[in-house]
């Protein structure tokens, strides 16, 4: 983060801390609890938020090698991340030209990819390498290469496109409202710690609304998060993106000092929401991903949790982080969405979101408005 905009949110939040506030909306909203429930809305979202949008997927940290892969489902796209033999970026269906198989599975580093089926091999730019029996077959055309997504890397985040009508252009340019921001976090350089999956048995958005909003950070995390910061946030919007700040309560110190002494790093965490609702967790030793998907039905998803560590901090430091971080998420947020998710269930009722849950308002109607 630069300077400048740490400073400016220091100064916000220690503002909002020393009157005992948060950024507010205008007023309460209320979501319609069919939203979590609905087959027809699930289907809708799925269509104009993932497949017909370009999908922040990994940290581009996660390969960085010639000749390494990633391999990711994405809602149900089987997707194979590579760089190449020269270190160049590619995204393919996960899927071979014979038969369908996956030619890869988990991550690595591999000259050749060879489906485990019949045995085609495949470059990692994607191309026909070799077949067994090759002269059974007829001559090799580009439909027996990989099947390209357009993929691009910027500002150390990797952004696929799944639906046939995404353009290369949409998915270079998908981030470009909140370019100078994440220009200036320099994950690029990140280095990656681990990958985790969760099978929540919540509502995509459910799981969405745990990292927007600080008001349960009192009850539901009174003996973890609580312990270290404040709920007394401040949040921008950055067109279709979001950036929240909440501040250490030791931000309370800064009060004695000249702001010209102020430390220049952000005296809090910071969680950018980049569209369609992927959650980049930002702290001083490092960056989380933290993506979900909607699952089979309305009361499902699929959520993986990415760490990250600055090259300049201690990799032992920056793993606790991200494993403190992961336990209290699965063992406080997670639990509580899925309880929510059968409470509502249970009850059809309508949720208010309070003045005090402003993203939660923001990303709920940008959802509402996408897909309906
Ligand atoms: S499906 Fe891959 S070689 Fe047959
Ligand atoms: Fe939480």
């Amino acid at each position: 983060m630069n300077r400048r905009t740490a400073a400016e949110l220091n100064r916000r939040m220690l503002e909002n801390l020393k009157a005992n506030r948060t950024d507010l909306a205008s007023r309460e909203i209320k979501i319609p609890a069919e939203s979590f429930q609905s087959l027809e809305q699930l289907a809708r979202e799925r269509v104009s938020l993932f497949i017909n949008t370009p999908q922040p997927v990994a940290f581009a940290g996660e390969l960085t090698a010639p000749n390494s892969y990633l391999t990711l489902d994405i809602l149900d796209t089987p997707v194979l991340l590579t760089r190449d033999e020269g270190g160049a970026l590619h995204a393919f269906i996960n899927a071979c030209a014979h038969r369908g198989a996956p030619v890869a599975s988990g991550s690595g580093h591999a000259r050749a990819l060879v489906c485990p089926f019949h045995g085609w091999s495949f470059t990692t730019a994607g191309r026909l390498r070799g077949r067994p029996a090759d002269a059974c077959f007829d001559a090799a055309t580009p439909d027996t290469d990989l099947h390209p997504l357009p993929v691009c890397a910027r500002f150390g985040i990797v952004v696929v496109g799944l639906g046939p009508a995404i353009t290369q252009t949409q998915v270079d340019n998908s981030l470009l409202e909140i370019a100078e921001d994440l220009d200036a976090l320099g994950l690029a350089n990140f280095r990656v710690l681990d990958r985790r999956e969760y099978r929540v048995a919540a509502n995509w958005k459910l799981v969405n609304d745990l990292s927007l909003e600080s008001y349960h950070f009192a009850a539901l995390h009174r003996d973890s998060v609580a312990q270290m910061l404040s709920p007394s946030a401040v949040f921008d919007t950055f067109e279709r993106h979001s950036r929240w700040a909440f501040p250490l309560k030791s931000i309370e110190g800064l009060t004695e000092m000249p702001e010209e002494e102020w430390p220049e790093s952000l005296q809090g965490s910071c969680t950018y929401t980049l569209y369609p609702g992927v959650m980049l967790l930002i702290n001083a030793l490092g960056a989380q991903m933290i993506r979900a998907e909607p699952g089979a039905h309305p009361g499902e998803s699929v959520v993986s949790y990415i760490g990250m560590h600055d090259p300049q901090s201690d990799p032992q430091a920056a793993r606790q982080a991200y494993e403190f971080g992961g336990d209290v998420f699965a063992q406080e947020d997670l639990p509580m969405a899925e309880a929510c998710q059968r409470g509502i269930g249970a009850s059809h009722r309508d949720l208010p979101l309070g003045r005090n849950e402003p993203l939660l308002q923001f990303w709920h109607q940008l959802w509402d408005k996408a897909s309906n």
